[in-house]
């Protein structure tokens, strides 16, 4: 296990734009970088790195993160393996790497292990005891069997549940497995309350970490996740791989779809070849994995458009992947359903009978490069030509890329010769950056801009501003959350902040953070603009306060006004709304 501090001297210590660079060759462009981006395919450049920030974004693909993030998502590794890389280009040596830590590391593994499968037993002893939640597994369609298959439990709500189970509650072991965490004051709690608790398991059927779903709809996030461990590394495991793996090899296919309820759903409706990426994208690891065991990988994502991108970075990350022996296909479903909602709708014949017509590999890249390109002009056809070379250039099964090329080229309306000759001439050279939209004022939130300045000036943060965060909404939340982080890392950069969040925010939360991050004005006095942004929100605040004063005394008749209440009435009277948000 790498301690955290170190991670983020590490953070502090790369510079992400030389990290980036030795793989995706950048360009200047303003005070940021940008070079067209390696996670999907494009034809001018929306891939974009701040030296300032240490952070990545594409405002094509939202791909986003720090180097660490860049190198696991980039060449596939692990966080430890990423950690590891960077630690040497800058002269650092990851602790615990030392030589005869090979016993104790595997006695941790082993420790950790045994915490996890404790803590399981005991989420499924809670479900029993739970009505609640037993009710809310129902009229999710689910029976005891599938929930008992998925071993799927209950983690009740309070703050030290866990101490029951585990005497030793201030054992490291807890939070290195992610069970249970430490805030500042150093008061220990467990890290999941009041949640559907799914466990992962890894493909020898141990419990490697857990997802769990609230059953308040008000709670956010909807689903958290185990942090990374030693055990556990999202890019590499696959929720229900391990339940999977049967009724895989005997339908000879497997079912990629994008949550935990999906994998469990379709279960119940006697689909059992289903497993899901864990909240991140499909990487080329996962479907290494899974060609070990099928020769079919059918990758069913939500209708919506955040399934749709997922579904073309899916793709992209099979490309390295691939060879003529697999059969890659993409199933679309309406847009309004997800595998859970549509299995649940259709049944399983149909569901079936969607997975035979889904979209082939081939046949998916074409749709995607001509979906807006008419292919009618010669510019077109250049345009094209443009993003298939890259595609192209990624595939190593020769016989799908020369049927891929042949398609390419006929669309094109070149030879084979013409394209072949193409295809062996160095890069041609990309488009240079577009303007980006600066970030306006009025398309952010006050809380939302509060968050993104102490992002980039975390020692601006002082507890008093804990004061101005008022509510339970996600921006709320995401404040709170960003407030407490500046407190505690003073003086650390926007990418070690960003890390620090990881683990508390909601993935599409701070997805949307990092790409306003990126927008935001270095131009500005972060200190003049934290003040103006304190002061309206006192103001929104206030004036909040004052409506419910108002509502509260406005059925009250004048005469029956203390003197106190008066005054306050005739000063909120005078004061016209400053509720600016
Ligand atoms: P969705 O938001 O599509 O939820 O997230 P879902 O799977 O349909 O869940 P239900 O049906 O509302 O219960 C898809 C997956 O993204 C990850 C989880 O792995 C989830 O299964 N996710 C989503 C998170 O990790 N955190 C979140 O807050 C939301
Ligand atoms: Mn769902």
């Amino acid at each position: 296990m790498i301690p955290e501090s170190f991670i983020q001297e590490l953070l502090n210590r790369v510079d992400i734009v030389d990290v980036v660079d030795r793989s995706v060759p950048l360009k200047k462009a303003g005070a940021n970088y940008s070079a067209c981006c390696p996670f999907h395919n494009e034809k001018s450049p929306s891939f974009t790195v701040s030296p300032a920030k240490q952070f990545y974004h594409c405002f094509g693909c939202g791909a986003h993160g720090t180097a660490i993030g860049f190198l696991m998502e980039y060449q596939g590794v692990s966080f430890v393996e990423a950690v590891q890389d960077l630690a040497k280009n800058v002269g650092l040596v990851v602790p615990q790497e030392t030589r005869d830590a090979d016993r104790p590391a595997q006695k941790v593994v082993v420790g950790l292990q045994e915490t996890l499968q404790q803590a399981a037993n005991f989420y499924k002893a809670e479900l029993k005891k739970s009505q609640r939640a037993i009710d809310y597994l129902k009229s999710r369609g689910l029976s005891g069997q599938v929930a008992a298959k998925f071993q799927i439990g209950y983690a009740p709500a309070g703050w030290q549940n866990l101490q029951g189970v585990f005497p030793h509650y201030e054992s490291e072991a807890l939070t290195t497995a992610g069970l249970v965490v430490e805030n500042d004051q150093g008061r220990r709690y467990d890290r999941f309350r009041d949640r559907i608790m799914f466990p992962i398991h890894d493909q020898k059927g141990q419990v490697i970490g857990f997802g769990g779903r609230v059953i308040n709809p008000e709670d956010t996030p909807k689903y958290y996740n185990s942090p990374e461990t030693p055990l556990f590394q999202k890019g590499h495991e696959l929720y229900g791989l391990f339940i999977a793996r049967r009724a895989m090899r005997d339908a000879g296919r497997a079912l990629v779809v994008e949550g935990y309820m999906d994998v469990v759903a379709l279960a119940q409706y006697g689909i059992e070849y289903a497993v899901a990426a864990l909240g991140t994208a499909t990487t080329p690891y996962h479907i290494a994995k899974l060609m070990r065991q099928v020769d079919e990988i059918v990758f069913c994502f939500d209708g919506d458009n955040a399934g749709r991108t997922a579904a073309w970075r899916a793709a992209m990350n099979a490309l390295p992947a691939l060879t003529d022996g697999l059969k890659l296909t993409f199933l679309f479903l309406p847009k309004e359903h997800d595998p859970d909602s549509y299995v649940r709708e259709f049944g399983k014949e149909q569901f079936e009978a969607e997975v035979k017509t889904a979209m082939p590999l081939s046949q998916y890249i074409l749709q995607h490069l001509s979906e807006n390109n008419p292919l009618q002009s010669q510019e077109d056809r250049v345009r094209f030509l443009n993003d298939a070379e890259p595609i192209l250039k990624q595939i190593n099964a020769p016989r799908s890329a020369m049927y891929l090329r042949k398609k390419v080229a006929e669309l094109a309306q070149l030879s084979a010769d013409e394209m072949h000759s193409l295809l062996k001439l160095p890069n041609v050279n990309k488009p240079p950056a577009q303007g980006r939209p600066k970030l306006t004022r009025t398309t952010v939130s006050l809380q939302k801009r509060f968050c993104l300045i102490l992002l980039r000036r975390p020692s601006f943060a002082t507890p008093a501003d804990l004061a101005l965060v008022d509510g339970r909404a996600d921006e709320d939340m995401l404040l709170k959350q960003t407030i407490e982080t500046c407190l505690l890392n003073p003086h650390s950069n926007s990418a070690v902040l960003l890390h620090e969040l990881e683990a508390k925010i909601e993935a599409k939360v701070l997805n949307e953070l990092g790409s306003e991050l990126m927008l935001l004005d270095e131009t500005l006095d972060f200190e003049k603009e934290l003040a103006g942004i304190r002061m309206q929100l006192q103001d929104v605040y206030s004036h909040k306060e004052s409506s419910s004063f108002l509502a509260r005394i406005s059925e009250k008749p004048l005469s029956a006004l203390t003197e106190e209440e008066k005054a306050l009435l005739k000063s909120v009277g005078n004061k016209p709304s400053q509720n600016r948000a």
